[in-house]
């Protein structure tokens, strides 16, 4: 069995930069609300026609974290995507990837389990490298919101949070089985799925034929839905308990923790996680203030941005965490 490390990080995120106050001008809402709330200061949207699609964010992240990995394209083995705002209703976009990278026929796995996917990428890419059938893999997380929110009041709960922007990783094989990825833990829990989601378009509502023939602009079920108390309870909880997973399985403590790059859902809730394992602000990576929450890009732009301030050093405790839509829930113990 092997290890896989992280031998290249990048990111990408829209020129266009949303300030709170250029959103209090489309809807109800003010800077004041949004910073107490969630701590978010502004977040980037791509520009209609300036050619950012989720597919495209997700190449210019991968492409830097190629070069940084100092590997050539061709010695990716396997792509693995994450989002849950694809191009297309299909093919996912890992396929794309390959196409647009030009890189060998390898093969492209898309990951739909939204804020969590990239925890859950990190997850299929280490398997893979452990048993020994790839050495390289690309895993990218990348989200196109803003064509999809409902910018009006009746919206404003959810449109205000998120953001686009991407963020990638090329993971290879390591023969130190004490560095790299130690290890990786995941859950799921259905029963809370339509809490946080986006029902429309989906085969299990109605005949495409029908949603056609309605083209009824009322309906909300096209734009994103959270319950967002019920959500922010469960997820305080679940990043809890799934971090002291990932230590335990490991011998280690929360003290141990050099640094923690938690999803970027809300920074009351990446506070409230600091303050309960008694962290300093060093030892936890937050960048919700600029880029909101920009769901399975979060992580892997939080984590190159620590890493390009020289936060992370080699030897470092690293831990991932993610909550969201499914609800999925994840960490990722890695020591750098
Ligand atoms: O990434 C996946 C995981 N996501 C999360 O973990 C997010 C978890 N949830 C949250 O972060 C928070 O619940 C929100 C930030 C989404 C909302 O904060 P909240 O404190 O739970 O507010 P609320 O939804 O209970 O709304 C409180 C009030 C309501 O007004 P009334 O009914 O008290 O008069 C809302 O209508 O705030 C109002 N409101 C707003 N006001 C100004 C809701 N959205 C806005 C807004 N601007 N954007």
């Amino acid at each position: 069995m092997y290890n896989s490390k992280i031998t290249g990080l990048g990111y990408y995120v829209p020129k266009n930069v949303v300030t709170n106050d250029d959103l209090s001008k489309v809807i109800e809402t003010n800077d004041a609300w949004i910073q107490e709330r969630t701590g978010i200061q502004e977040r980037r949207h791509v520009i209609k026609g300036d050619g950012d699609t989720t597919t495209s964010m997700g190449v210019k992240a991968a492409k830097i974290a190629i070069e940084r990995s100092g590997l050539h394209k061709d010695d990716i083995d396997f792509i693995v995507f994450a989002t849950l705002s694809p191009d297309y209703y299909f093919p996912g976009p890992g396929v794309l990837v390959q196409r647009d990278l030009d890189i060998k026929t390898i093969g492209a796995l898309d990951i739909r389990n939204q804020c969590s996917g990239f925890v859950y990428g990190i997850s299929v890419a280490d398997q893979y490298i452990k048993s020994g059938m790839y050495k390289n893999v690309l895993v990218i997380g990348s989200e196109l919101h803003s064509h999809g929110l409902d910018m009006t009041t009746r919206g404003r709960g959810v449109s205000v949070i998120f953001g686009d922007g991407a963020g990638a990783a090329v993971l290879s094989r390591e023969e130190d089985n004490t560095k790299g990825i130690l290890s990786t833990h995941l859950h799921s829990e259905g029963q809370h799925a339509e809490e946080l989601s986006l029902i429309a378009p989906g085969m299990g509502k109605r005949w495409v034929t029908d949603i056609i023939a309605d083209n009824d602009p009322n309906d909300e079920s096209y734009f994103p839905y959270m319950n967002g108390q019920f959500v922010f309870k469960n997820a305080v909880v679940r990043f809890s308990e799934v971090i002291m997973e990932g230590l335990g399985a490991n011998n280690l403590t929360p003290a141990n923790i050099n640094m923690l790059v938690p999803h970027q859902a809300n920074l009351r809730i990446s506070q409230f996680i600091q303050k309960k394992f008694g962290l300093q602000d060093d030892q936890v990576f937050n960048n919700i203030m600029k880029y909101g929450n920009t769901t399975a890009a979060s992580i892997p732009i939080a984590l190159t941005e620590a890493w390009e301030q020289g936060k992370i050093k080699e030897g470092d405790l690293v831990v991932l965490a993610a909550f969201g839509s499914g609800f999925t829930w994840g960490s990722v113990i890695i020591k750098w």
